[in-house]
């Protein structure tokens, strides 16, 4: 009975769980666009935001928590960068920056869906560009 119970609760709890993750979407990285939206891709590849990491490790700063925030993709939340090492793919300001952690929109099987899975940004560049940039780096 109680071994009968204890499976019950396992069960119960565990699709819990993952209908708790299921819900939350996490960060993919911006490779995981590139068969849908591959003209944007190509073309977002050719700033400078895309490649931004390399001026923490050229400063040997890739593992400052000072400025992981905005030279990284979904840095301190669920799914995004940790760490060079752990999350190679997270490195840059990517797509997923602006429109926000993509795993449910890639999954989403209608053109409705994958719209109401994705955000158009407003007022956002101002969360990293303050007025006066910060040059003393
Ligand atoms: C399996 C195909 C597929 C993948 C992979 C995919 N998308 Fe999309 N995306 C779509 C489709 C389909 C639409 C809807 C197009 C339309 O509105 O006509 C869309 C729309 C969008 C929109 C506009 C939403 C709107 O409200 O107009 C954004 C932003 C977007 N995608 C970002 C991304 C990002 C970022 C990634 C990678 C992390 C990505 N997509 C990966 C298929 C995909
Ligand atoms: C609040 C967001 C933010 C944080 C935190 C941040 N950066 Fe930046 N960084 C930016 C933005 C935005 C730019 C692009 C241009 C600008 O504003 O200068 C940039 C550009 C740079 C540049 C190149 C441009 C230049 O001429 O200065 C370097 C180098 C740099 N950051 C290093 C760092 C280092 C090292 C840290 C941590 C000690 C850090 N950043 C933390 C947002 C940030
Ligand atoms: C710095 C922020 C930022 C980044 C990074 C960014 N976008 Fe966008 N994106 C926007 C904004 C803002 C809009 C709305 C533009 C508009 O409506 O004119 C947009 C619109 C879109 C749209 C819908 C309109 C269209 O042009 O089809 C798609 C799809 C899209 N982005 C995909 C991507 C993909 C894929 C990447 C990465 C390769 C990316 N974005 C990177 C800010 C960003
Ligand atoms: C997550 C932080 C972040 C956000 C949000 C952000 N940027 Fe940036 N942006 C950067 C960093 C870091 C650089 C410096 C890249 C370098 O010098 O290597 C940069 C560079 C740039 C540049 C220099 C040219 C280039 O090649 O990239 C422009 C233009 C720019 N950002 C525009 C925008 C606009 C417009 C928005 C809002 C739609 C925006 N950024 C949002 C971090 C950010």
């Amino acid at each position: 009975m109680i071994e009968r119970i204890a499976i019950l609760v396992f069960f119960v709890s565990s699709s819990f769980f993952s209908n708790v993750f299921a819900d939350q979407a996490v960060y993919v990285g911006m490779e995981k666009c590139r068969p849908c939206h591959s003209a944007i891709v190509e073309a977002y590849s050719g700033f400078k935001r895309s490649r931004n990491f390399r001026i923490l490790e050229m400063r040997h700063k890739e593992h400052d928590p000072q400025c992981l925030p905005c030279h990284t993709t979904g840095y301190g939340k669920p799914g995004g960068f940790i760490s060079v090492e752990k999350t190679p793919y997270l490195k840059n300001v990517q797509c997923e920056v602006c429109h926000g952690p993509a795993s449910l929109h890639i999954k989403a099987k209608t053109v409705e869906e994958k719209r109401k899975t994705i955000k158009i940004p407003h007022n956002l560049c101002t969360k990293c560009h303050s007025r006066h940039g910060h040059r003393e780096f």
